[in-house]
């Protein structure tokens, strides 16, 4: 790695730029390899020749005069052989139109023609998978090989160039002590009592990590890619991802091999709910850990999870999870409010909006984030546990009351704006991270952890949380209400009736519990059921209506398209293809050795 700055870099920076600034905005990271299509970052111009900047000017013919933005956003428009007819234009064209995000939204315009039943058959990437299903329908001979990039010199562009390495660079010699920050306890469950946990964690809402209380799991030893293509068959499991319009539908089958061969910046990530369902025999693999089955609550035994009231009409609240390396969830918690359509609330998005162009100069990014937030429905107020199965999950915490860096959000949470993906998180605010880390209240720091397979973490409510994961994973998660977050529930299902989710989107025929009836529903099973103490209801229920702010946090390690009901309008949700946040200046390494330098004004 090399430090910066000095006089190499000093060259760059044009007359008028302060020294200093460009100093503080600046960050380091790795990649390990040259984009594929020789795309550089748009501060490359600076150091280019005519000839190269030539290539762009005169690939693109009367096209010049567009931003980037707009010319990717042109070209989602075309279909799969009027791209390609584009893509030998020019070697301008070639590279643009070998965007990955136009491929994928391709395919999955075809496959959302074609129903739900389609085959996913990905193969290498979307757009060799565009070429081999073209030529099985035309049946035509299918290419074996996988489409071989060519190196275009003279392409600086910040878009291309960022979407790729969001996924390629190394975040582990990029992020000072990524894998060795941890500041979430890592308790022994032989060590840890159900009465302990409740008041050091549960009812204190602080993160903790418990080792070896899932050992008796069948899923540990189980759980792998033969034993769930083998279980779950033919059905169809929903994945999610934040870049794209539309979730898809895999076998399990077809979604191993999806993630084995996907390098996009925010692959698809199997969040499936009904996994019991689609595959009943998976439920006898495991058991909800003791400390969210029972409660040491004046040394009495009581259900934990309070929700379980609601039976058979109980909403959404487990989740089956997979997903590749480096997929995750970027940050994420749940407004406690919103009426997306009251005058105020339109008032706050215009100024979060404003204020994420002044931070970031990108209109289309706060403007696509603020609108998907406006817009998606959201879950009901819980604590969670998570249970890795496979692989390690790197997590990162922001205490209640304090956003993460780059995480924009309105005085009253309803309107909130993150960056794209993980990566780009990592990528843009790692250093920001690392001073929060340092700040001089302990309170106010993030906290940080990796949770090993066969590890359980419980999510308190109203953090920030970003997972990551750092090998492929197979996790399982679980929702709940306890007496610790009583008062906030009830205070939600009373008034927050249009944020509940997980129950909207479901068949109202299999006598799924509504959002409008749930509040009064709740309070009648928990004054009825013998196991609940009535004292604890009561003060919870009077505690509800002395709540006045905070946040729930739905702990589900997905994105928020993932929690969102499959029936919410897609072009709401759909990512622009513009809205990528500027990275104010960066330099790339590569293999140790300084490659390219961006500055982006
Ligand atoms: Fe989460």
């Amino acid at each position: 790695m090399v430090d910066l700055p000095d006089d190499r870099h000093l060259n760059c920076i044009p007359p008028g730029v302060e020294y200093t600034k460009l100093q503080g905005s600046m960050s380091t990271y790795y990649v390990e390899n040259q984009h594929p299509y020789g795309v550089k970052p748009e501060g490359n111009a600076f150091l280019a020749s005519r000839e190269l900047l030539n290539v762009r000017l005169n690939g693109l013919g009367r096209l010049k005069c567009l931003t980037d933005e707009v010319l990717l956003e042109i070209l989602s428009y075309f279909n799969g052989p009027e791209i390609v007819n584009l893509i030998y234009t020019s070697k301008a064209l070639y590279v643009y139109c070998h965007y990955t995000d136009i491929w994928r939204d391709i395919m999955l315009r075809e496959w959302e023609c074609n129903g739900q039943s389609y085959p996913i058959k990905y193969c290498y990437t979307w757009k060799d998978t565009y070429v081999s299903s073209y030529c099985e329908r035309n049946k035509l001979t299918k290419p074996i090989l996988p489409h071989q990039p060519l190196v275009v010199d003279g392409i600086y562009s910040n878009i291309l160039y960022r979407s790729w390495a969001c996924h390629e660079y190394n975040y582990e010699k990029s992020c000072q002590g990524f894998l060795t920050n941890d500041d979430i306890p890592h308790i022994e469950a032989d060590k840890l009592n159900i009465e302990d946990f409740v008041v050091n964690y549960e009812a204190k809402n602080r993160p903790v990590v418990i080792k070896n209380c899932i050992n008796d799991w069948n899923a540990l030893s189980l759980w792998t890619r033969d034993y769930l293509i083998k279980h779950c068959g033919n059905n169809k499991f929903r994945a999610t991802s934040s870049t794209a319009p539309i979730a898809a539908s895999f076998t399990i089958e077809e979604y191993f091999s999806y993630a084995n061969q996907s390098k996009e910046e925010v692959p698809y990530y199997l969040f499936e709910r009904n996994y019991d369902h689609l595959a009943s025999n998976l439920t006898n693999d495991y058991q909800v850990p003791r400390y969210f089955n029972t409660e040491a609550y004046n040394n009495q035994q009581r259900a934990t999870d309070l929700f379980s009231l609601f039976g058979s009409r109980r909403p959404d609240y487990k989740w089956l999870i997979i997903g590749p390396k480096k997929s995750g969830s970027i940050f994420h918690i749940d407004p406690n409010q919103t009426n997306a359509y009251s005058p105020v609330h339109l008032l706050t998005y215009l100024l979060t909006y404003l204020l994420t162009y002044v931070l970031t100069r990108s209109l289309t990014h706060s403007l696509t984030y603020s609108l998907t937030h406006l817009l998606t429905n959201l879950l009901t107020f819980s604590l969670r546990w998570n249970a890795a199965i496979q692989g390690r999950k790197k997590w990162i915490f922001y205490p209640p009351g304090r956003n993460p860096p780059g995480v924009l959000t309105s005085s009253d949470l309803g309107d909130v704006t993150v960056p794209l993906s993980t990566g780009e998180w990592l990528l843009s605010f790692w250093k920001f991270h690392l001073e929060a880390r340092n700040d001089s209240n302990p309170l106010n720091r993030p906290l940080e952890t990796i949770l090993n397979p066969g590890e359980v973490i419980f999510v308190p409510h109203s953090w920030w949380h970003m997972v990551i994961n750092l090998d492929d994973c197979i996790a399982l998660t679980h929702n709940y209400v306890s007496t610790s977050n009583l008062s906030d529930c009830l205070h939600f299902l009373r008034e927050k009736t249009d944020q509940i989710s997980g129950v909207r989107d479901r068949n109202t025929t299999d006598n799924t519990v509504q959002p409008e009836e749930m509040y009064s529903l709740f309070i009648q099973e928990l004054r009825n059921n013998s196991t609940v103490d009535k004292e604890v209801v009561d003060i919870a229920v009077t505690k509800s209506y002395q709540v006045t702010g905070g946040s729930d946090d739905n702990g589900t390690g997905s994105t928020s398209s993932a929690r969102g009901p499959s029936s919410v309008n897609k072009n709401k949700r759909k990512r622009k293809l513009t809205d990528k946040p500027t990275i104010n200046s960066v330099k790339a390494v590569i293999n140790d050795e300084p490659f390219v330098f961006n500055f982006d004004f």
